[in-house]
C-alpha cells in the first residue's frame, strides 16, 4: 500500500513510542483486581486542592460567559498574568502548553526548523528524544551516569548542527539534580545560538530557598526556556496544562507554533487558582519529603539500592529484570514504571504515594524479592 511505504512513515517507524504509566482501569480490566495502587506516573496523591476543585466545578457549571460552550481564551491571558505575578516577570514571557510536554514539542519544532540535532543526558525524559525526532531532528544522548548530571559531558556532546539542549532538573527518571554552579556553567558555556530548555517539572518539590532556578538566568541568556507543569505538585495531570518562561522574543516565536486554543478553559481556571495556592504546595512538599525519608529507611531494611534525591519518585534497582518485577508487582496490585526503555534494565521507578500506598508497595515487593532469592542490589 502506498501509504505504508511512504518514506516519512518509514522514518516515523524508527522513532520509539512513548509508553505511559499503566492506568488503574486497564490493570483492573486485565487482571480483575479491585484494589490497585498506582505509583507509575509521578502524580501527586494528595490533590488537587479543594480550592482548585471548587473553581473547576464553578466554571463547568457556570454562566454562558464562562461556560463549556465557548472557546477558551486562546493564549490563556489571565492564567499567564497569574503566573507572571508569581514568577515576577511579564505575561509576554509566558507560553502555555497542553502539558509541558507540548511545550517541549514546540521548542523542538522551533529549534529544528531546517534540521539539526538536540542533546540531552542519557536516562532523561523520553519526550526530549521523541519530540526531536518527530520534528525531523537527530537526537544525541550524551553519556551520563544515572547518579550524576555531567555538564562537561553535555557540552562535549554538542555538535556544530546542535540547535537545542534539554535538561531535566531534577531529572526524570534518575532524580539527580544539577547544583547552581553546574547550572551556571551550562548557561554560560553552552554556545549562545543553542536553545537551552531547562525542564523544571518537579522544581516545586525542592526547597525554594536552595533550588537553583534556571529562570534566574533569563537576563543573561535569551536562548533559554524554563518549563513548569501543573501535573506534578499541583496535582492537575488530567487537566493537561504547563507553562514555559523565556525572553519575550523567544516566546513570541514559539507562539507561531502553538496551536490555537491548545489549553482548555477548565485547565486555565484550575491552574490560575493552583499557581497561587502556596499552602497546598507546602503541604505536598512536606508529605513528599516524609515519604522519601520513609522510603530510604525501608529500602535500607530490605537491603535495596534506592537512588534519587529530587522530585516525587525513587529509582529502585534489583537483580530482577525491570519488566519482570513490573509484571509481578502488577499482579500484586501495584503499578510502578519499568525503566528498561531508559537504559536502566534492572530499575523500576516508584512514585512516592500516601503512607498506606507505600505500605502496599513494600508488602508487595518484599516477598517478590525474597522468592527470587535475590533482594535488592
Ligand atoms: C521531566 C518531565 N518533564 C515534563 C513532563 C510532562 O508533564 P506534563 O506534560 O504532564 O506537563 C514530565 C512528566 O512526567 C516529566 O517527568
Amino acid at each position: 500500500m502506498t501509504l505504508l511505504s511512504n518514506q516519512a512513515f518509514e522514518r516515523l517507524r524508527q522513532i520509539p513510542l512513548y509508553v505511559p504509566g499503566k492506568p488503574i482501569q486497564e490493570v483492573q480490566r486485565e487482571l480483575g483486581l479491585d484494589s490497585i495502587v498506582k505509583l507509575a506516573s509521578n502524580e501527586n496523591p494528595w490533590g488537587p486542592s479543594e480550592a482548585v476543585k471548587a473553581r473547576v466545578v464553578k466554571a463547568a457549571t457556570g454562566s454562558r460567559d464562562e461556560g463549556l460552550g465557548l472557546y477558551p481564551v486562546s493564549d490563556g491571558y489571565y492564567l499567564r498574568l497569574a503566573i507572571a505575578k508569581r514568577r515576577e516577570c511579564n505575561a509576554d514571557q509566558i507560553i502555555l502548553g497542553n502539558g509541558s510536554s507540548e511545550i517541549i514539542e514546540m521548542a523542538a519544532k522551533a529549534a529544528l526548523l531546517g534540521g539539526g540535532s538536540t542533546v540531552a543526558p542519557k536516562h532523561s525524559f523520553a519526550i526530549y528524544g521523541i519530540a526531536t525526532q518527530t520534528a525531523g531532528g537527530r537526537f544525541i544522548e550524551c553519556p551520563c551516569s544515572p547518579t550524576e548530571l555531567d555538564v562537561d559531558a553535555i557540552l562535549a556532546a554538542v555538535q556544530p548542527d546542535t540547535r537545542a539542549v534539554f535538561l531535566g532538573n531534577p531529572n526524570n527518571p534518575t532524580g539527580v539534580m544539577l547544583d547552581r554552579p553546574g547550572l551556571e556553567r551550562l548557561v554560560r558555556d553552552l554556545r549562545d545560538d543553542i536553545l537551552l530548555v531547562v525542564d523544571q517539572a518537579y522544581a516545586e518539590y525542592e526547597d525554594p530557598e536552595t533550588y537553583p532556578d534556571a529562570a534566574d538566568y533569563l537576563d543573561e541568556r535569551s536562548n533559554l526556556l524554563v518549563l513548569h507543569t501543573f501535573s506534578k505538585i499541583h496535582s492537575l495531570a488530567a487537566m493537561r496544562i504547563g507553562f514555559g518562561i523565556g525572553h519575550h522574543k523567544l516566546i513570541a516565536l514559539l507562539e507561531r507554533i502553538r496551536s490555537p486554543f491548545n489549553t482548555n478553559m477548565l485547565a486555565q481556571v484550575a491552574a490560575e487558582v493552583a499557581v497561587q495556592d502556596f499552602a497546598f504546595e507546602a503541604f505536598s512538599r512536606a508529605r513528599n519529603a516524609e515519604a522519601r525519608q520513609a522510603f530510604f529507611a525501608e529500602a535500607h531494611n530490605h537491603r535495596c539500592n534506592a537512588t534519587g534525591m529530587g522530585g516525587n519518585f525513587i529509582l529502585l534497582e534489583s537483580e530482577i529484570p525491570a519488566p519482570e518485577l513490573f509484571k509481578d508487582l502488577m499482579r500484586a496490585g501495584v503499578i510502578v514504571r519499568p525503566m528498561q526503555g531508559y537504559g536502566l534494565p534492572n530499575h523500576v521507578r516508584v512514585t512516592l504515594g500516601k503512607p498506606e500506598e507505600m505500605e502496599a508497595f513494600w508488602a508487595a515487593v518484599a516477598p517478590i524479592l525474597d522468592n527470587a532469592g535475590c533482594g535488592c542490589r
